[in-house]
């Protein structure tokens, strides 16, 4: 191995550290059989198109995974969630719920505490990111 390959293990992208795109691959599709095993969660997702709603996710994940101190720049996730908020109710604690699937998910696939840890709160702002009102959101629902 380079120098340059070991640094990159162990400082670099969260991707790598956790074993590559596969194992990625492998704790979204964990992530989801958890969403989708569960009841109320179903009330938002059963109408919804699986496929397209993980090709929105793979940006959000290459960024969540990716390299660090670099911001978000996919689309805005109240506007993604907001009908969701305003038609089914879709709540905080329902938020939270889905945080507990991934980092449930991340363990499953082996993933260490501290890389969980890291992961969650590169996620958690985003709960007051779509549950707070916004400027927008009459425009998004014209
Ligand atoms: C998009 C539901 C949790 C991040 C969506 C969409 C739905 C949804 C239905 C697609 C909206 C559309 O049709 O365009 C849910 C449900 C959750 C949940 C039921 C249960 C807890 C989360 C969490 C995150 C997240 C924890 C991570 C912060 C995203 C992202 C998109 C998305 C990145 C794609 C945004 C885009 O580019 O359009 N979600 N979501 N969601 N959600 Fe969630």
């Amino acid at each position: 191995k380079t120098l340059t390959a070991v640094v990159e293990h162990h400082a670099g992208a969260l991707l790598y550290r956790l074993g590559g795109a596969d194992v990625v691959k492998r704790i979204v599709e964990a992530f989801y059989r958890r969403l989708y095993a569960n009841e109320r969660l179903l009330l938002f997702l059963h109408d919804k198109d699986v496929i397209s709603l993980r090709a929105k996710q793979a940006a959000f994940m290459s960024w969540l995974f990716g390299p660090p101190n670099q911001s978000y720049s996919g689309k805005n996730l109240r506007i993604a969630h907001l009908r969701l908020i305003k038609q089914r109710g879709f709540s905080p604690e329902d938020f939270e719920v889905g945080l507990v699937y991934f980092a449930d998910a991340m363990r499953e696939l082996g993933s260490p505490e501290a890389i969980v840890s890291e992961v969650m709160s590169k996620m958690r702002p985003f709960k007051d990111v779509i549950f707070t009102p916004s400027a927008r959101d009459a425009e998004e629902e014209a």
